[in-house]
């Protein structure tokens, strides 16, 4: 398996339920490193951005106005099959469906807040990372 990068977002539900530090852990015990993090109020703009692959979904006001509703906390995180590793220890997208264990299941309350966001390839999370972070950002350890 190859090192890889991919972009995490821990959503405004999680925030608000001051989960961050279970969330990252997780990270870290599967073997990811966090290797750039910040909080960040996302503007309208930004989040409108971020998910433009979904502008014409009927999900997609909503899902903006979710991403806009309180801070997130964004992060990169680093290993062995990160993009795969990642979207493993979420869960699926509806917590109702994810598996026992992964992040979703345990801090998730429905679709459409459900706790994190992760790459799903790895030429978009190539992407992602360069929509929040500046090469001298990201720094590996
Ligand atoms: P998607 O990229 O399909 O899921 P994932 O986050 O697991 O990669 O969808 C992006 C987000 O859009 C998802 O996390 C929550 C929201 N969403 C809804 O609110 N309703 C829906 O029916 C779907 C498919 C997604």
């Amino acid at each position: 398996m190859a090192l890889e990068r991919t972009l995490s977002i821990i959503k405004p539900d999680a925030v608000k339920k001051n989960v961050i530090g279970e969330i990252l852990a997780r990270f870290e015990k599967a073997g990811l490193k966090i290797v750039a993090a910040k909080m960040k109020q996302l503007t309208r703009e930004e989040a409108e951005g971020f998910y433009a692959v979904h502008k014409e979904r009927p999900f997609f006001g909503a899902l903006v106005d979710f991403m806009i509703s309180g801070p997130v906390m964004i992060q990169a995180l680093e290993g062995e099959g990160a993009v795969l590793k990642n979207r493993d220890l979420m869960g699926a997208t509806n917590p109702k469906e994810a598996a026992a264990g992964t992040i979703r299941a345990d801090f998730a309350e429905s679709i459409d807040a459900n706790a994190v966001h992760g790459s799903d390839s790895l030429e978009n999370a190539a992407n992602e990372i360069k929509y929040f972070f500046n090469d001298s950002d990201v720094v590996s350890h």
